[in-house]
């Protein structure tokens, strides 16, 4: 019975500790993307972008569900959650902007495309983060 206990809390403890490896995955997945696409428009360099841009994509993939989400809102914001997955759609959207604005070498757009994916990671941060 005991060691049936233990089995069970390593497991759960496996759960959790995973539960947020996806978190940091994805924050860290997505902070590296952002920063290639701010030094590919800094530095003229389209493929540094378009690799960013693709970082970013995946990286937001692994955190955009709600049930997702909902774990790591603090307990008295978890009623903001809609708003929480709104900023990670917008980043998707943002990505998809950003590359179309780069295919039609409209760089302008895609670099507010850029700004408006900054402005969304900002978004979710100020709900975890009470700023
Ligand atoms: C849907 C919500 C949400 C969105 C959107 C979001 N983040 Fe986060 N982010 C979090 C949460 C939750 C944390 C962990 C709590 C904290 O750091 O305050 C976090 C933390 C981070 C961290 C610190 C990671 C760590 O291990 O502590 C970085 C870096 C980060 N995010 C980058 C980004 C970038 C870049 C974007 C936009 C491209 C972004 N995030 C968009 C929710 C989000």
């Amino acid at each position: 019975m005991k060691l049936g206990r233990l089995v069970l809390s390593c497991a759960l403890f496996v759960g959790v500790a995973s539960a947020q490896d996806v978190m940091q995955k994805s924050m860290s997945i997505m902070e590296q993307g952002m920063t290639q696409i701010q030094q590919g428009f800094l530095n003229n360099n389209l493929k540094l972008i378009k690799s960013g841009a693709k970082l970013v994509k995946d990286g937001n993939k692994l955190f955009s569900e709600k049930e997702v989400i909902l774990q790591y809102l603090p307990k008295e914001k978890k009623h903001m959650v809609n708003v929480a997955e709104n900023a990670a759609k917008r980043i998707d959207l943002d990505v998809n902007v950003l590359e179309l604005n780069l295919d039609d070498k409209a760089y302008i757009n895609a670099a507010n495309a850029y700004s408006d994916m900054l402005n969304a990671c900002a978004r979710c941060h100020s709900i975890v983060r009470s700023w």
